[in-house]
């Protein structure tokens, strides 16, 4: 991986990560603020936010459950008052979770889908949107997926309706908070990662009964780029974070090192 921690291609800005105990948030959280931006973080585990808030040497940690739009609320207040403004909100929360195909899938399994994904997606946004305008402008970015952002299930074994349901909402959201809050100045993207070997995917794997040892194996031969690391994903957000991006909203990135292009779900176990 290049060297780019001392590039401050986020000198001078604010970020809010929600979802940065672990995985691609933790990551993230780290890298913008190696790239210089003064970074809160936020989790529902609240030493773990603590621990990304540690690693990163500065900036308050909060505890929130995306799922309730109060507490994200008060914590985006709270991250904006800490750090004297916003200029950049991420949400990377995830659930993981064993679903069966549509006919089974229970009315709460879907519903927890739904609101971590899709409903922290829309709290955060509306949290955040007005300490952006307050500030000027600035960036919107959430966590899709490359497998079910564009896919659904594509011809996997492992289908997980509710969680792609909840991603093609979460793209939607992109799409049309960007369209409508463009002329305040505020631009709005998502990542589409590839598989990424996280806690959060160790975990999910787990509970469909895949050894992620076994699929890390056969990721790393099938795909053209193998498994990525959570640094890589926090790459794409960094772009997008950044005013390198300056004229892209409402655009949902791919950082996947070929998986798409390559028909990701025909390869898998
Ligand atoms: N890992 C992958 O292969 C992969 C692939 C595609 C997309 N994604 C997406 O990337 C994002 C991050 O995934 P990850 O693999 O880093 O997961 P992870 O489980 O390693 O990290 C997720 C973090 O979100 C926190 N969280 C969970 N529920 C929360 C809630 N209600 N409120 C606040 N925080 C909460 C967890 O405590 C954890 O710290 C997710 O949106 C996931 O769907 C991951």
């Amino acid at each position: 991986m290049p060297e780019v921690g001392t590039m401050d291609l986020l000198a001078g800005k604010r970020a809010l990560v929600i979802g940065a105990g672990s995985g691609i948030g933790a990551a993230t959280a780290k890298l913008f603020a190696a790239q210089g931006a003064a970074v809160a973080v936020a989790d529902i585990n609240v030493a773990a936010a603590a621990a990304t808030a540690s690693a990163i040497g500065a900036g308050p940690s909060f505890g929130v459950d995306i799922t309730d739009p109060e507490q994200v609320r008060r914590t985006v207040d709270a991250a904006a008052q800490t750090l004297g403004g916003l200029d950049i909100a991420l949400n990377t929360p995830f659930v993981a979770a064993a679903h069966p195909d549509v006919v089974g899938l229970t009315p709460e399994q879907f519903r927890r889908e739904w609101e971590v994904l899709a409903a922290g997606t829309l709290y955060t946004f509306q949290a955040a949107i007005p300490h952006l305008k307050a500030g000027g402008g600035g960036v919107l970015l959430t966590t899709s997926s490359a497998l079910f952002g564009d896919y659904g299930a594509y011809a996997h074994p492992a289908i997980i309706p509710a969680y792609g349901a909840a991603k093609g909402a979460q793209e939607m959201l992109v799409k049309t908070t960007a369209t409508l809050h463009a002329r305040d100045g505020i631009r709005v993207c998502a990542v589409q990662p590839g598989f990424t070997l996280t806690p959060g995917a160790e975990r999910s794997m787990a509970m469909q009964g895949i050894d992620l040892a076994t699929f890390t194996s056969v990721a790393a031969a099938g795909l053209p780029m193998g498994a990525a690391q959570p640094e890589q994903i926090a790459e794409g957000f960094l772009f997008l974070a950044s005013d390198y991006a300056s004229y892209i909203t409402g655009f949902t990135l791919l950082v996947d090192g070929g998986s798409y292009a390559s028909h990701f779900g025909r390869m898998l176990p």
